[in-house]
């Protein structure tokens, strides 16, 4: 049975803080850290009258009217965040809630739940979904997926840099329009304690061992991966979107992915001649020495024509939303997926049947890989996005108003501002209830 992805939304916060232009100079940073070694150029954030809720109702709202899907095509509708406000009540009956004020029916019918495992969470619930339908137990209908955060820190904390906020919705469903997925699934799963939020809004980072985790558990992830089944050779694959919280962290990533992926082929034999074979553990006395010598195969490597191409074609191009936006958590790879294949369209690529490695990772900590297959219907529907427009539109804040908007969405404080921008044909922020719960109202 074919399953996968059958349509994608992106929806990015309305509010845009200039990296290099506008927080390095009010942080005393040369403008250089973010350009060059983050690779980020702006944080996307959400006005006052965004938040997570709205943010995957109006990415959704647009993925049903555009696909013609209405609430009783949908048998499940699955969010995945880390930035809920609610123990109990899961985000997705308030997307529910939010989609049956504008369109006719309802969900009543159909499962409704909340994913959490940090960043991967987003990839989990697109799991589940395909799970779900190839069990037989869809009858026709498509899975509503979501990821959606308000990837906000602490003021003044080292990952304050690499913020963001935006949603991605996706249809899961039989015969898909964009990609389908393979059988083969590799995880790197470890009881890890480099990124967590207990009970509190902004997390507690420890920000260099986070990058080093990352690494590790994606290593262990592409190795069940191959021992699974799915193959890794590099020229296996036309894009190789990654979890990005920034792209200098996937810059990391591809180096140490392409370096296993040439072991014992062909690839590491034509590079021989310049750089000589990969060091093999068994070859050393210890161990630092052979780590020492495999980031020196590695440093090299990075510099080969052979690299550099691959990465060009492969990794590059799923960074181009990464930068206007920042980290968007469980939407990340996601956003990497899709800047990827919109690059495609627009550079003519032809990609039917042609298949991506999908490379996701969640603090606490877990990687997840697994391949998907671009379907025929890929063009028409990456066509569709209105990305580049959201982008374009942000309201550019000054250092002084990002930190009104951030103490706005800081849930210890009670501060009052009037949007930056006018919500148009959007589901808005409208208060609260009674028993404390967040309203939502759609504005024409
Ligand atoms: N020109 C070029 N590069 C520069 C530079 C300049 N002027 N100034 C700094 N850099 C480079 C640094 O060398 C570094 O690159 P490297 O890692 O390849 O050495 C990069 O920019 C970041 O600078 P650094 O000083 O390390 O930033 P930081 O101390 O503020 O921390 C993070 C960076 C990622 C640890 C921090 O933003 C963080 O905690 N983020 C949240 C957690 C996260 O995203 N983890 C990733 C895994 S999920």
């Amino acid at each position: 049975m074919n399953v996968g992805i059958d349509g994608i939304e992106i929806r990015t916060g309305r509010l845009k803080l200039d990296l290099p232009g506008t927080f390095a100079p009010a942080k005393g940073e040369d403008p250089g850290k973010y350009t060059k070694g983050l690779g980020l150029h702006v944080s996307a954030l959400p006005d006052a009258y965004e938040d997570i809720v709205t943010m995957a109702a109006n990415a959704s709202r647009r993925l049903l009217e555009r696909k013609n899907v209405s609430p009783a095509d949908i048998g499940r509708i699955d969010v995945a965040t880390e930035s809920a406000f609610d123990n109990s009540k899961p985000v997705s009956t308030y997307v529910a809630g939010c989609l049956e004020q504008v369109f006719d029916g309802d969900f009543t019918h159909a499962n409704k739940g909340e994913r959490k495992f940090a960043c991967v969470s987003g990839t989990q619930v697109l799991d589940d979904a395909f799970n779900w339908v190839r069990a037989g137990r869809s009858r026709g209908r498509a899975a509503l997926v979501v990821a959606t955060d308000t990837a906000l820190y602490a003021r003044d904390d080292p990952g304050e840099a690499t913020q963001g906020a935006g949603a991605v919705a996706m249809l899961v469903d039989r015969d898909p329009d964009l990609v389908s997925f393979g059988d083969a699934q590799g995880i790197g799963s470890v009881d890890e304690t480099d990124f967590l939020k207990p009970n509190q809004q902004f997390p507690s980072v420890d920000g260099k061992r986070s990058m080093q985790v990352y690494l590790a558990r994606m290593r262990e992830a592409l190795q069940d991966f191959a021992r699974n089944g799915g193959d890794i050779h590099p020229d296996t694959f036309s894009l190789v979107p990654f979890h990005t919280p920034f792209p200098g962290m996937v810059r990391k990533a591809a180096a140490l992915g392409f370096r296993h992926s040439i072991r014992d082929t062909s690839v590491e034999d034509r590079l021989a001649d310049q750089i000589g074979r990969q060091p093999r553990p068994e070859a050393f006395d210890d161990h630092e020495a052979y780590l020492d010598g495999i980031k020196s195969y590695t440093d090299e490597l990075r510099q080969t024509t052979t690299y550099e191409e691959w990465y060009e074609r492969t990794v590059e191009p799923t960074l181009d939303i990464a930068r206007e936006v920042g980290n968007w958590y469980s939407g990340s790879v996601h956003v990497a997926r899709t800047a990827g294949l919109k690059h495609a369209f627009e550079t003519d690529r032809a990609l039917t049947g042609k298949n991506l490695l999908v490379a996701s990772y969640g603090s606490g900590a877990q990687a997840e890989i697994h391949a998907e297959t671009v379907q025929p219907g890929w063009r028409d529907e990456i066509a569709q996005l209105n990305i580049d427009e959201q982008l374009d539109r942000r309201y550019d804040l000054t250092f002084e108003e990002y930190e009104a908007i951030h103490d706005v969405h800081n849930h210890d404080e009670t501060t009052d501002l009037e949007p930056f921008t006018t919500p148009t044909e959007e589901f808005v922020f409208d208060g609260w209830g009674r028993m404390g719960e967040r309203k939502y109202t759609y504005v024409e």
